[in-house]
Parts: structure tokens; sequence; C-alpha cells
């Protein structure tokens, strides 16, 4: 059963490699440690996946707003924070003879070291801290040094009172945000799981000061549910989600309550997002002064917070991983049509008959105003489904000798593999259906 799983991981990534999804990063010069970049296919599955859900948390609420701050922010945001303290570092251990390292929490002490096989040989575990540091300006001194953020949540608590005083909100409402975050991870590693420049999409949704503890369990638990229903319309497998209580050793420093929704990798059940009420732990940080007013009362006070945190880049392999199916010969990517990089491929039946040709090339044109739409000309129709099923196109529509008699194509489903005849003049109607 192991060896089946590992098995699906290595085929994800060659798939991925192969049709244009994600390269190893900086390939040619032997990589580095495990960096990914998203091909032609890739970014269009992210940037769909990010559309998706700006569209439902942002321009579909009337309670969020969003901002899209730097990735630079003044050190003194981590220090408020507690990232440059002992709270934002992972126990990091060396093995004395090869000297690499791991954390200490994800590998055996007992067994020998995995690089050199070197046994009870590795230095007591010391705290890590995951900051990426570099410095500001062209003097690299002490006075310069500055951090890519870890999380994107910062500049939400940073920017509460320019928020406020730009939007007029009440509250509840939510500030969202798109956007990288780095993390110097001990051990990154199993593809895009766990890299050291990764994406989120966060959101920090700001809640009156709650007098009894329903009242956070309640925002808390509307956000669990809309992550449930998130979850179920970006195509991961429901079934292999669950939903973990994080206990109060376990959270992070400013967490009152953690859920982890952890999702069944090929390479271990592993945390795919999580939700935290993180209290007014933040904003009680960076405000000397109570941030917000109560617009009845006048009462001035700091907003207590919940966060749903999704990574991009985990949401894109569970989708990935949820996708991939094999029915005997056939390989498709059972991506939800929103996602796919290409509603739909268009053919000519074949590439030497200039009447095919030139209809396929008109319905191409049309339908590339509204949808993204692949053209493929070259080989037989069976190799260019197979081409269009490995990266998910939804439908195939071929222009045959009839489509000219008859003005209709063939459109076959990417699913069932079933073709229907569809007049070409409803075929923009059809796949606004579909998509
Ligand atoms: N603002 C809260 C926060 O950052 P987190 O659990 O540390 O919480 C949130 O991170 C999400 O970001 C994770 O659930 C995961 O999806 C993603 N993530 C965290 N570290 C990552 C890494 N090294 N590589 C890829 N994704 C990561």
């Amino acid at each position: 059963m192991a060896e089946k799983k590992e098995n699906l991981m290595d085929k994800i990534v060659s798939l991925a490699k192969r049709r244009g999804f994600v390269f190893p990063g900086s390939e040619i010069y032997g990589g580095l440690a495990n960096s990914w970049d998203y091909g032609p296919l890739g970014v269009e599955l992210k940037n769909n996946i990010k559309n998706l859900w700006w569209a439902r948390f942002v321009h579909r609420r009337d309670d969020m707003v969003g901002i899209d701050a730097a990735l630079i922010m003044n050190p003194k945001v981590w220090d408020a924070s507690g990232h440059l303290s002992a709270g934002f570092a992972d126990p990091l251990i060396e093995c004395k003879k090869c000297h690499a390292r791991f954390r200490s929490d994800q590998v055996d002490v007992k067994k020998p070291c995995e690089n050199c096989g070197q046994k009870d040989n590795f230095t007591e575990p010391r705290q890590f801290n995951l900051m990426f540091k570099t410095f500001v300006g062209p003097a690299e001194e002490q006075a310069n040094v500055a951090y890519f953020r870890p999380e994107t949540a910062q500049a939400m608590f940073v920017d509460f009172k320019n928020i406020l005083d730009t939007t007029r909100r009440q509250l509840p409402f939510g500030v969202a945000q798109v956007g990288k975050a780095f993390r110097n991870e001990i051990t990154p590693g199993n593809f895009i799981f766990r890299t050291r420049e990764f994406e989120q999409m966060e959101i920090e949704y700001f809640i009156p000061v709650p007098a009894r503890d329903e009242d956070w369990k309640d925002y808390f638990e509307m956000w669990r549910k809309e992550m449930v229903v998130w979850i179920k319309d970006v195509g991961i497998d429901p079934k292999k989600v669950h939903e973990i209580e994080i206990g109060e050793g376990d959270r992070a420093h400013y967490s009152k309550r953690t859920i982890d929704f952890e999702f069944e990798y090929p390479f271990g059940q592993k945390e795919l997002y999580g939700l935290a009420y993180r209290t007014d732990f933040d904003l009680k940080n960076h405000f000397k002064e109570p941030p917000y007013a109560d617009s009845q009362t006048g009462e001035k006070f700091w907003p207590h917070v919940i966060e749903p945190s999704l990574g991009v880049d985990r949401t894109m392999l569970a989708v990935l991983l949820s996708a991939y199916t094999e029915d005997g010969e056939r390989i498709f990517l059972k991506l939800p049509p929103k996602l796919a990089p290409y509603k739909a491929a268009v053919f000519p039946l074949l590439p030497n008959k200039p009447p095919l040709v030139d209809a396929a090339r008109k319905i191409y044109d049309d339908l590339r105003k509204k949808f993204t739409i692949a053209w493929d000309d070259r080989g037989n129709i069976g190799k260019r489904y197979y081409a269009q099923d490995e990266i998910g196109t939804p439908y195939c529509i071929t222009v045959d000798f009839d489509s000219l008699e008859k003005n209709d194509v063939t459109v076959r489903d990417r699913d069932t593999g079933k073709q229907e005849r569809i007049p070409m003049d409803r075929l923009e109607q059809f796949l606004s259906e579909k998509i």
C-alpha cells in the first residue's frame, strides 16, 4: 500500500514536470534546496485557485476587504509579533560526522543518520529561528538587518488602522491577503509541500471582544464550515481531509484554539490548512492604544481575531493528488473545470486540410475571447486526447468533414470519454454552462 502511495507521488511530480505544471527551481544549475518554479500550466492552475479564493472570500462577501503588502516589513513588526523569539523556531539537531541537519521532531534519533549512516552521533537539539534574514540597503550591518515575512498575516494587523480609516468598516469584518511567505525551514521536502518560499491565502477576521466563550466560538465555527465548503469546491477529496484539534502545548505562540486540516498525502497525513483563534494578541502587541472604537458607544478596544490560513502550494498539491485518475490505459486529471488551465482544446481532424484548419481556427479564435483554450493539430486525435486528459482539459472540440457540411463539431468529455455533436454557434454557451 505504502509503495503504491509513494508511486502516486512520483507520478504527480513526473506529470507536473512533463506537462509544465512545476519544474525544479534553477534546474540547470543543479537546483536550490527544494525550490520549485511554476510552469505555463502551473501558473494557470495556481492563479485559478487564488482567483477562486479571492472571488469567494473577498468579492462575494460584504464583510471582507483585501490588501497586498510588502514582503519585507520593518523588523520591529517581528519583534512585536513574537516571530523573532523562541516561539517561532524548530528544534535543530546535527549529525556530528557529516553535519547534516534535521528537525529533531521529524527524525528518530535512535536510528542512524539518514545521510551518512553514523549511529548515536547527533548534537543536542537547539532552537533554530525560521525567519529569513536579509539586509536593506548597501551596508551589510546589524542596523540594516531585515526579514522576509514568514506569514502574510502581520500586514493585516499592522495596516489595521489604515484599513479602518479608509473603509469605515464595523466589526465583524475581515481582511484578506494572498502572497509569498518565507521560512528558513530546516528540512524542506516532499515536492511543493514544504518549501522555504511559498504562498499563503490568509484572512484575519476581526470580531468584538468576546463577552463569553460562545461569542468567539460561533465565529470560529462559521470559518470552520467555510473551510470545509472551500475544500470541496476547490476539488480536494474531502474523504482525505481530517480536522485535528491542536493541544495547548503544540499550538503557535499566539493561538488560544487551533484546528489543523490535515490531508492524506502519499507521504503521510500532514497539515494542509490551519484555523486559529489569535485573540487580541497581535493587535495588542502592535498598538499601544486601542485601535477600534464602537460606533454606538464610543468604547475603545482591541478587536479579537479568527484566522483561516491556507497554503496555495499545498492546495495545488492536494488538488493534483485528488484529481489524478487512472482508468485502464487512460490517465486524466479530473480537475474542477473552473480550475483547469484550459477549458477546452480545439483540433482540426487533419492538419493538412485547409478547410478543416480554417474552421477550427475560427472556433479557437472566437472561444479564446472568453476562455483559455488550447490548440493542437499534431499527431492523431488519440494522442491529442491523451495529452489534454493529462493536463485536465475538460472538453476537446474536433472539427471534421461533417462539420463543414453541418456546422457542428464533436465535443468529447474528459471524464466519461463520451462524444456529442454540438452546433458551432452553441459552443460558447455550452462552455459557459459547464464551467
Ligand atoms: N498565519 C498563520 C500561519 O502562517 P501556519 O500554520 O504556520 O500558520 C499556514 O501556516 C499555512 O501555510 C499552512 O497550513 C500551510 O498550508 C502553509 N505553509 C506553512 N509553511 C509552509 C511551507 N514551508 N511550505 C509550504 N506551505 C507552507
